[in-house]
Order: C-alpha cells, then structure tokens, then sequence
C-alpha cells in the first residue's frame, strides 16, 4: 500500500507551526513562535495573524525538507478551524486551501482541542480506549470521555477562565513575562508551597478559576501594603503555593471523574500538561487509584502541527473532507 503523506496546519493563536505526518506517523514538526507578545503581556490578535502570514511560507518549507518529503507526494492538508482567534485561523486556512487546490488533493478540518487529545497519538505507547482526557491549555480546561479517535464526550469544563490562564494572569499580577506558565512552573520547583490559597467549591466535574485569582490579588495587595518587596523575597514560595493549587484543582476533578465514570485509563493534554507538578501528580497518584497514566512529550503539549496531521490522518481515513467553503470557527467544542 503506499503512503499517506498529510502537510499540517496550525495557527490559532500565537504560534504558527506546520508538520507532515506519513501513515499516522510524525515525521516533522516544526514551531515559529512569536515572541512579539511578550513586550504587550499578552497574545495581541492583530499583530498574531501578521506573524502568521509572514512565518507560514517559511515554516511549511522548513516541514516538508525536514520530512524528505516533495510536495507532490502530499496526500492531503489537514488545518485547524477552530476554535481560535479568527484573524489567526484565516491564515491557516487560506494557505490550507490554496495548497490543496493548486495539488489538486483533499482539505481536511480540524478542532484544535480533538487535536490536543490525538496529540497522544503522535509516539507510542497510545492511550486504551475508551479513556479520560484532562486538556488544559491557555484557553480551555476539559475533561473529555475519549471513546474513539473522532468520538468524544465532554463531561465538565471551565465556568470561567481555563488553567493556563490562571498561570498567566497570576504571572500579571507578579510581575512576570507572558506567557507566566513556564516561568511559575521554573521559579515553584525552587519554592516551598507555605501560602494557603482557597479551592473553589463548584459542584460536578465543572472547574472555575476566577476565585483564586481574586485571592491572589487580595493576598498579594494586603502583604505588599506591610512589604514592599515582598514578591521579590517571597516569589518562589509564592510561585509554589499557587501552583499546588491550581493543581490540586485539576487531579480533584480528575479523580472524581474517573470514580463517576469507572475510567482508569488516563491522560493529560495541552500546554499546562508541560507543568511538571501536574505531570508528577498524575504519575503519583497512578498506584494509589490504579490508573494507567498517559502524559505527552513536551513537543507535543503546547501548540504544535504534529497533533493537527495527527487528527487529519484519522479523518482521512474515514474519508472526512472538506471543501474550499470553510471559513473559521472561534469557537467549537469537541
Ligand atoms: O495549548 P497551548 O500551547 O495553547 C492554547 O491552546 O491555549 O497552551 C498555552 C498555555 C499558556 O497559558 C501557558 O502559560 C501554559 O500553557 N503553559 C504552562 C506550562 N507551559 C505552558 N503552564 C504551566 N506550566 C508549564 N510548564
Ligand atoms: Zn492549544
């Protein structure tokens, strides 16, 4: 049988990045990240999908040499369409669309956060089926019933802001670069978890995180009144508390996700899955729930193609395409 080859897209928010996958396997996966954002404290939309339109060109030629692989052995292109920043996506997809028609060859679409599931499904070992999947990123935080490659049950999410931005808007409030997820994670390994902040009390398999962040201004205000320096001094103390929070918050939910479901077959997703207290956590706590534990490589938490040519392999082979109409989707659940 010959091979599969799929060219991947991926520009929905701030990092533009393109893969080739052959027969479900990743054969590049290359990332242009866009640092640009760092000097506003946040991803500014406008200036995303200009450093998308300058990085694409570039980065897809970078995949495909990387992968040994012509163009006209490209089967078919998978891109994201959502959900995203619409300005960024466009980008994707029209470089997606006239890819494929000027090859001649099929357009496959893409949900970015199925992607951050199948992301599992770029090395072995693959999760078992059916298993939970906790994806956290900078905008989302699910819990997802993955019973297929394409078939999936969402079963408890964010009220308010996902968990990578209780990461980044924390990192705001001290002082750090965006995103402050990486830099927190750095600076709590250092630290000790000495500072109590509250868990919210939010009933199912739901989550919420603007509390906390309230409680960390409050904290922060009333000891910088009696101190000054005092996140200077105490910074990875501080960096460790909110950490072991925001993680305790996800494995509770997690846990009763897997007693309500019987599901012990589980894994993490997304860039707050980089977090090395969330990765250690879910691994310690292996032995005592009985859970087989599935955590991806680093390159393959935060935004990346690989995870986009992934899904589109899946969807090729189920003949899913689509045609030069698609427009993007802001928002899109699994
Ligand atoms: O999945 P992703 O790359 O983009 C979205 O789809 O949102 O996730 C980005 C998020 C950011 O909020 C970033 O701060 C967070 O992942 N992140 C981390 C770590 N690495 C990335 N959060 C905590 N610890 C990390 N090591
Ligand atoms: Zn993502």
């Amino acid at each position: 049988m010959s091979n599969i080859n799929i060219l991947a897209i991926e520009s929905s928010c701030d990092d533009t990045s393109a893969a080739v996958i052959q027969n479900g396997k990743v054969l590049s996966n290359c990332v242009a990240n866009q640092e640009i954002h760092t000097l506003y404290g946040g991803v500014v939309p406008e200036v995303a999908s200009r450093a998308h339109q300058e990085n694409i060109v570039p980065i897809v030629d970078v995949a495909l040499q990387q992968a040994g692989i012509k163009k006209e052995e490209i089967n078919a292109v998978a891109f994201t369409r959502g959900p995203g920043l619409v300005g960024s996506l466009i980008v994707g997809i029209s470089f997606a669309k006239a890819y494929a028609l000027s090859l001649g060859i099929p357009l496959i679409e893409v949900n970015h956060l199925q992607a951050h599931v199948l992301a599992h499904f770029a090395r072995e070992p693959y999760p078992v089926f059916p298993f939970l999947c906790l994806t956290v990123s900078g905008g989302h935080t699910q819990i997802i019933i993955v019973k297929d490659h394409l078939e999936m049950e969402l079963i408890g999410s964010t009220l308010d802001d996902a968990a990578g931005e209780a990461f980044d808007k924390t990192g705001k409030l001290l002082g750090l670069d965006y995103p402050a997820g990486p830099l927190i994670d750095h600076y709590a390994q250092k630290g000790e978890p000495r500072f109590e902040f509250p868990e919210p009390k939010i009933q199912g398999l739901n989550f919420s995180f603007s509390g906390l962040k309230t409680a960390i201004l409050y904290f922060l205000r009333d000891n910088l009144k009696q101190d000054p320096d005092f996140i200077k001094n105490n910074l990875n103390d501080i960096c460790a508390s909110v950490q072991q929070r925001i993680v305790s918050i996800l494995l509770s939910k997690l846990k009763r996700a897997s007693r309500e479901t019987g599901i012990k077959e589980i894994a993490i997703a997304g860039g707050v899955s980089a977090n090395s207290a969330l990765r250690q956590g879910i691994k310690s706590l292996e032995k005592k729930m009985q859970w087989n534990t599935y955590i991806p490589e680093f390159e393959f938490c935060t935004d990346n193609a690989a995870m986009i040519g992934v899904t589109g392999y899946y969807k090729y082979l189920k003949g899913e395409f689509t045609d030069q109409s698609v427009t993007p989707l802001a928002r899109w659940n699994v």
